[in-house]
């Protein structure tokens, strides 16, 4: 066989493998999104890929991007005024540098997780001095390794009766509601490639709530453009309920469009389904919470602005819901694409489905 037979030999087998390879390898979340230009991920704690190796060797094979799900609060990295600790939030963004992971920032500006020397602060001129410096120090020390960043987390709060809705924060009390645009413009400067999320929850459903605070964050994020805020996309956390009753998927359809046409990208950021209230047995709820995840993404991954799924955890082995709304039944709760044995279940399913029939972006 002559030399150049042989090479065309070795390459046509090299290419038929890698043909065979690429057919035959495995779908994960974060293929089947890859696929279409999106980007599948999910938070995490760093206790989980630390102390469950086999829990963070299947974090990487499924999850494009990582949400650190506290490490990066405020009381987690700045406990006192004088003292930054950053060693659970190096260590995860080392985890996605090693792993070719993206690295979300969540979050800079928040009512909760705020520690107490924050509250003690009474002077406006203070407060904005130690809200810059809050940002340019965490935001800088990322500088680069950063996807996007949660800038500002659920400012709006109906129940305050404040005008616009806006939370009764301590920062709305320091600073007015320009604490939002004074922290997008320090974000901003401190990493100019980081995208720039304003996120929050209760954005989804038909139910006078979650209308209502649609409207005003409409009017935030439009009042943000207006001011020339360096903000560049809507977090929809999306926290689900086992009640689809409530999903009117026109209405969610035409927030999102309407979200869009301010020129933002929309990122799904904290995704999951709790099964409270459902059937006892598994077989029955697990297929419940899929249809819902179907019908979410369906409406979802239909606007062409929303770039990433983020599911707010990735197995049921860790949920925070476990902890903060478990069912009443004391059975374990089931809102996540992986069982607690980290196996694929019929959300996983309807969520590749989801991403596989997502037009192209
Ligand atoms: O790790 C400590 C543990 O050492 C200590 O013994 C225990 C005592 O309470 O606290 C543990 O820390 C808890 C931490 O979760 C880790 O489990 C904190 O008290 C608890 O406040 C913290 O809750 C987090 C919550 O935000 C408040 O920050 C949840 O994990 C987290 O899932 C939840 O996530 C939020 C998003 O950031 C914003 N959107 C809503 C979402 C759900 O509430």
């Amino acid at each position: 066989m002559k030399r150049r037979d042989f090479i065309y030999l070795g390459l046509s087998t090299f290419g038929t493998t890698k043909i065979l390879s690429q057919l035959y390898t495995k779908p994960s979340l974060k293929s089947q999104a890859r696929a279409k230009g999106l980007i599948y991920g999910s938070s995490v704690q760093a206790s989980y890929l630390l102390e469950d190796k086999e829990f963070a060797h299947k974090f990487v094979s499924e999850c494009a991007i990582l949400t650190p799900e506290n490490e990066l609060k405020w009381h987690r990295v700045h406990p006192n005024p004088d003292r930054f600790n950053f060693k659970d939030a190096d260590f995860l963004v080392e985890f996605t540098q090693k792993n070719n992971l993206l690295m979300r920032g969540h979050t800079l500006i928040w009512h909760d997780s705020t520690p107490r020397w924050i509250k003690e602060i009474v002077d406006r001129k203070k407060g904005e001095s130690v809200l810059i410096n809050h940002i340019e120090t965490v935001v800088g020390r990322y500088k680069g390794l950063i996807h996007s960043w949660d800038v500002v987390n659920e400012a709006i709060y109906l129940t305050d009766g404040n005008k616009g809705g806006l939370r009764h924060s301590h920062w709305l009390y320091l600073l007015g509601k320009d604490y939002i645009d004074l922290a997008f413009r320090v974000a901003s400067e401190a990493d100019p490639q980081a995208l720039l999320v304003y996120n929050d929850h209760d954005l989804v459903y038909d139910i006078p709530p979650h209308q209502e605070k649609q409207k005003k964050v409409l009017k935030l994020l439009e009042w943000l453009k207006a001011k020339g805020t360096p903000i560049h996309a809507l977090g929809i956390q999306a926290h689900l309920i086992s009640n689809n009753a409530y999903f009117n998927a026109k209405k969610f359809r035409q927030f999102l469009a309407d979200v869009a046409s301010l020129g933002l990208k929309i990122m799904i950021t904290e995704m999951d389904v709790s099964d409270m209230g459902l059937a006892f047995f598994y077989g029955t709820r697990d297929q419940v919470v899929a249809d819902i995840y179907s019908s979410f993404l369906g409406v979802a991954l239909d606007e062409p602005n929303v770039i990433a799924v983020i599911t707010w955890g990735l197995s049921d082995r860790y949920t925070w819901l476990s902890e903060f709304r478990p069912r009443k039944d004391g059975t374990y709760i089931r809102p996540l694409p992986l069982d607690a044995n980290l196996k694929p279940k019929l959300a996983w399913h309807s969520i590749i489905k989801a991403f596989d029939n997502a037009t192209q972006r």
